[in-house]
């Protein structure tokens, strides 16, 4: 089967694209194995992240110099594999396109042990807590690098649709109580200050996770990704939940409203006309 092309409007609307064959260069042969033996830590212990700012992983059980070195090269070459690809099949976005972090996920997503507000396997739209948007948009691209086995995804309505239904609940609900707190914090010290959209799809992230009669009942499409395959979507938007598969590259990039195809779509514009 045939790549699809990635469309900006498809996107932008909260549609994930699945692409059958990876586009760019995935790890192989004895550095694909290396990636697979490498084991996350550190204070998150959930992902190995790699930061192309500033050419640096971390989150990783550290062995050797040798093995930090290597990890990082085949991280930073997966991000820019990604990055280029990218800027090739939405040359639209080229001019407002900022790479964030890549991560591989070594662990079982079925069975990670997480608080809920952390689970990756409720459904949820994405905000990072410590890297505000600020009127961007949150492109994710997906990899499944598992040898044999299927990663299986769930997604469910759009942010337009679901702010047509939780946005006041949300708002009158004390979901995410902290992040309105930790945003104030934020200003007084004046770093990385989030927006309030940003809080809000804080907020919504949190109270999306914790609402069982969405979680029950909600639409949702299946999705089962090959190894080899890769799935891209604009996860602010895209409802999700990664419900099971192991070892999976991930690269998140925030896209400028400059170069947005419908800027209308956007969080902090769908949240300013609600
Ligand atoms: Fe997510």
């Amino acid at each position: 089967m045939a790549n699809p092309t990635p469309q900006p409007e498809s996107l932008e609307s909260g549609e994930l694209l699945f692409l059958p064959q990876a586009p760019f260069a995935l790890p192989t042969g004895d550095d694909h194995a290396f990636l697979l033996e490498q084991q996350p830590g550190g204070l998150r212990r959930k992902h190995i992240c790699y930061d192309p700012t500033r050419d640096e992983v971390t989150g990783f059980v550290w062995q050797s110099w040798e093995q930090a070195e290597r990890l990082r090269r085949i991280l930073a070459e997966f991000s820019q594999a990604v990055t280029c690809w990218l800027k090739d099949s939405l040359p639209r976005y080229q001019r407002g396109i900022t790479p964030d972090l890549a991560t591989f996920r070594p662990e079982e997503a079925a069975t990670r042990r997480a608080r809920p507000h952390a689970r990756n396997d409720l459904l949820h739209v994405d905000a990072f807590p410590g890297r505000p948007a600020r009127g961007r948009r949150i492109l994710r691209v997906f990899a499944n690098i598992h040898p044999s086995e299927v990663r299986v995804w769930a997604t469910s309505e759009p942010l337009s649709r679901l702010l047509h239904r939780y946005a006041d609940r949300v708002r009158q609900s004390s979901a995410g109580w902290f992040h309105e707190w930790g945003a104030r914090l934020t200003r007084l010290l004046r770093v990385n200050r989030p927006c309030p959209s940003d809080v809000f799809m804080l907020r919504l992230h949190d109270y999306l996770k914790s609402d069982f009669d969405f979680q029950q009942r909600g639409s949702r499409r299946l999705w089962r990704f090959p190894p080899g395959s890769v799935w891209l979507a604009m996860t602010d938007a895209c409802s999700h939940a990664d419900l099971r598969g192991q070892f999976a590259l991930e690269h998140s990039f925030f896209i400028s409203p400059e170069v947005l195809a419908c800027p209308e779509l956007a969080p902090a514009h769908l949240l300013r006309a609600g």
